[in-house]
């Protein structure tokens, strides 16, 4: 059992592969005016697609939307995730976006329900303003006091002033350690942060430029801070709803173990949780920012889910979701309903599609040069138009694929640039889907098992 990889490991191998495949992809490749630009931003064409995401995203950066939810559909390889992954690249740092695939959702480790809840909260971001005290200024005279028998409380004081007054702090035995932790001396000036407690050394008072006591070490010399000694600064930071949970239901400590938890927050948490967010928001000290949740290949998701997020859009904390499917007519999963996209209609209702088309000859030729790009690939035009042509016979995925198989057969032969050889012989070695199938059907008497290759019910995205 030990060498079953935990759950969230396995999440993480498979994000880095997801990324690899559209790490050329820096945006959505749009300019003010929301329109695409042909090539931009390592995206290529697809243009109404884009066009329809570039508006999408900026009712999301103007906090119009939340709670709505949007279908890339189209074939296979025409650029639905890559289009999602390059609104995630166009968000603000702080708008938060949580990709999965609609598989994930059917784990051991929790229900369903629990990974899409999760997987909701986790888009939605709370940005928290915070208003510190804090108390700067120079050091006058630390006074500590040790009481004779070495044990016990230890109590002091700490006199600090700025060029316009100077005041008088007792010090608490916590305040103490620190200050000696960090050294402090008289002429020094510090900040103290009265929420945590923390202190920061600013630097020397240039008054103390010319004593002889601290040669040698660099010394970064001040001036002496003005006006006030506490002083309040507003500081902001964003953490996610899911974040939150996280770090309230971990208080319960390890009890939270013998009660056989299994890494589902409890829903009594997440209530109050909601409330906390609620009270802070009409206090002024949080706002909400709906982020994203995509979810890709959702037509892996069953009944329950759909019907889960048909309710969960409906919360006034909703991300904007965004899911994915190249699936035309075909049945919902686990059920014997057929219904476009296999998304049941009720949810189809609620939302904005937009299609993606099969790409032409130059948009697979840039698109193919776009990532010999990004893997550092030098190869020549006869060699990428042989792949351009494969692209458009096969598929788009299975020439990005022959990039780095040419490539390293390439550098076996010591050469510097992809020859059309070295395409035609990865072509040789990796067979694709339909040499596969037709291989299979020439074949199918030699292997175990043998049944027709069944066709599925699934209809072509082209036939709807
Ligand atoms: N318009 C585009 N510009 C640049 N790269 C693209 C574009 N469209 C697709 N790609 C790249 O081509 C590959 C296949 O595209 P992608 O994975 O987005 O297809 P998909 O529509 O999600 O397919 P599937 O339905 O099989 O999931 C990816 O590496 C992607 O980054
Ligand atoms: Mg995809």
């Amino acid at each position: 059992m030990s060498n079953i990889p935990k759950l969230g490991e396995v999440k993480d191998i498979t994000r880095i592969e997801r990324i690899g495949a559209h790490s050329h992809i820096r945006g959505l490749g749009i300019d003010q005016s929301l329109e695409p630009r042909e090539v931009s931003e390592g995206m290529v064409g697809q243009i109404n697609a884009r066009k329809a995401a570039a508006v999408i995203l900026q009712m999301i950066k103007e906090g119009k939307i939340a709670g709505r939810a949007i279908l890339i559909g189209g074939e296979p390889g025409t650029g639905k995730t890559a289009i999602a992954m390059g609104m995630a690249q166009s968000l603000g740092k702080d708008v938060p976006f949580t990709a999965i695939a609609a598989s994930e959702i059917f784990s051991l480790e929790m229900s369903k329900t629990e990974a899409l809840t999760q997987a909701f909260r986790r888009s939605i971001g709370v940005r928290i303003k915070e208003e510190n005290e804090l108390i700067e200024g120079e050091v006058v005279d630390i006074q500590i006091d040790r009481p004779a028998s070495g044990a016990g409380i230890r109590v002091g004081k700490l006199t600090l002033k700025t060029t316009s007054m100077d005041a008088l702090y007792d010090l608490g035995s916590k305040m103490i350690d620190s200050l000696v932790k960090e050294k402090v001396t008289a002429g020094d000036i510090i900040r103290i942060d009265k929420g945590s407690g923390k202190i920061t050394k600013l630097g020397r008072s240039i008054s103390r430029l010319r004593d002889h006591e601290v040669s040698g070490a660099k010394v970064n010399f001040i001036e002496c801070p003005e006006g006030e000694i506490q002083k309040r600064k507003e500081v902001e930071h964003t953490v996610s709803l899911h974040e939150i949970d996280v770090i309230n239901s971990r208080a319960q400590g390890f009890f939270a173990l013998f009660a056989g938890d299994i890494g589902e927050i409890k829903p009594e948490v997440r209530e109050q949780i909601n409330q906390k967010v609620a009270d802070w928001r009409e206090e002024g000290k949080a706002d909400i920012i709906p982020g994203v949740l995509f979810i890709d290949e959702v037509h892996m998701l069953d009944m329950e889910c759909f019907s889960f997020l048909n309710r969960a859009l409906e919360d006034d904390m909703a991300p904007i979701l965004i899911m994915a499917t190249n699936r035309g007519i075909t049945t919902i999963r686990g059920t014997n309903y057929r219904a476009p996209h296999g998304i049941p209609v009720d949810l189809l209702d609620r939302l904005l599609i937009i299609h993606t088309q099969p790409y032409q000859e130059k948009d697979v030729l840039k698109i193919l040069k776009i990532r010999a790009a990004e893997e550092d690939v030098d190869i020549s035009d006869d060699a990428l138009a042989l792949l351009t042509r494969i692209g458009l016979e096969t598929s788009l995925r299975y020439s990005i694929h022959l990039i780095t198989s040419a490539s390293l057969v390439c550098s076996k032969r010591k050469g510097t640039e992809v020859s059309v050889d070295d395409v035609r012989k990865v072509y040789d070695l990796f067979v694709d889907v339909k040499r596969s199938v037709k291989y299979l059907k020439d074949y199918q008497d030699e292997f175990l098992y043998d049944t027709q290759p069944t066709t599925t019910n699934d209809q072509k995205m082209s036939d709807v």
